[in-house]
């Protein structure tokens, strides 16, 4: 590793302020994920914008993509052009998923504020002792993490898998106890991707399972919890996408109204990639199909970036309620 840095030295926090002023006034942190600089500029732009803290996510997959150290000084910057701004809002740089300690452990050491450590397929005892593992490096530091009980099903590259299966509350205190983690990933019926439900015609998106967060609430109270695959698959952008040339037929997603729901309760933290792909997509395709000549990068990707900012400032505001916090 070429420098060893703790966050607080680049103006990052961590997230335990931010859940404990979200869980106080019923709404949910935003965890953004990027992996260039238009979605950066957009997140970042659109927070500030909505005066909302923000969480950047960055996967296993966005550091194979971009490079790990590009997309770490990519953070930095994104926090000095904060700065320039004026009126910066708290921003927390997380690795998203992250699926061992020795990648943990790297992203702490190079300014990483937040980490989430996935071992949510392995059995109770293994997610246990690895998450405790983390716990322990991060804790002295002041980095939080995120640990995960519960499979969601999804079809990402570094997150697979066919089946979800439901958090157990009984197992949540167990955990929360033993690891030491700052916030618990849940599954309650969200999956990652942009096909979250095999509907047959006629037939609407399944409720989210707000019995099971009912439960974990009553075993762990006033602990920050944290939803993945909450994007919302919004129809006008998969319209958009398919109207100009794509095919994205039986997508689906999350239905706003219940992450609002969700953002009230325990919920501190909600996760959001899909939407944020899909809206680059459908104005990439938009430029393409109407001005078939264009072949300057900037003219297709400003528009998206632009279309991104509208579409975070809208989440913040009318489902995560993150607007106007700050
Ligand atoms: O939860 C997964 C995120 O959407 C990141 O996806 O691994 O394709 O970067 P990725
Ligand atoms: P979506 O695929 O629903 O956007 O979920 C993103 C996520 O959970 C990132 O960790
Ligand atoms: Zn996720």
């Amino acid at each position: 590793m070429a420098d060893t840095v703790s966050y607080k030295e680049l103006g990052f926090v961590n997230t335990r302020e931010m859940f404990k002023k979200a869980m106080k006034d019923g709404y949910a942190v935003p965890a953004y994920n990027f992996n260039n600089m238009e979605q950066l500029q957009a997140i970042l732009t659109a927070c500030v914008k909505s005066r909302s803290p923000v969480i950047l996510q960055v996967s296993k997959g966005a550091r194979d993509y971009a490079n790990a150290t590009l997309l770490r000084w990519m953070g930095r910057g994104a926090l000095e052009m904060m700065k320039e701004l004026g009126q910066g809002v708290p921003v927390a740089l997380h690795l998203d998923h992250g699926d061992s300690f020795e990648l943990c452990k790297s992203c702490i050491d190079c300014g990483f504020s937040s980490v989430m450590i996935d071992a949510s397929s392995k059995p109770f005892d293994e997610n246990v002792a690895l998450t405790k593992k983390v716990v322990d490096y991060a804790r002295p530091r002041d980095v939080s993490v995120e640990g995960e009980l519960g499979v969601l099903a999804g079809i990402e590259e570094h997150v697979s898998s066919e089946k979800s299966h439901y958090t157990n509350p009984s197992d949540v205190e167990d955990f929360v106890k033993k690891t030491g983690v700052d916030s618990l990933a849940i599954s309650i019926g969200t999956s990652h991707g942009a096909y979250k439900f095999k509907l047959k015609p006629g037939e609407s998106v399944p409720p989210l399972r707000f019995d099971i967060l009912e439960e974990v609430e009553k075993r762990i109270p006033g602990f920050p919890i944290v939803l993945h695959g909450a994007s919302s698959v919004l129809t006008s952008y998969i319209d958009m996408i398919n109207k100009y040339g794509g095919k994205m037929e039986g997508a689906a997603g999350i239905p706003e109204e219940q992450l609002r729901k969700a953002a009230k309760s325990a919920v501190c933290k909600i996760n959001i990639d899909s939407d944020g792909r899909l809206v680059m997509t459908a104005m990439i395709r938009k430029v393409f199909a109407e001005k078939p000549g264009e072949f300057d990068p900037r003219k297709y990707l400003g528009p998206a970036r632009e279309e991104l900012v509208k579409m975070y400032m809208d989440k913040n505001e009318k489902v995560l309620g993150s607007a106007g916090r700050y």
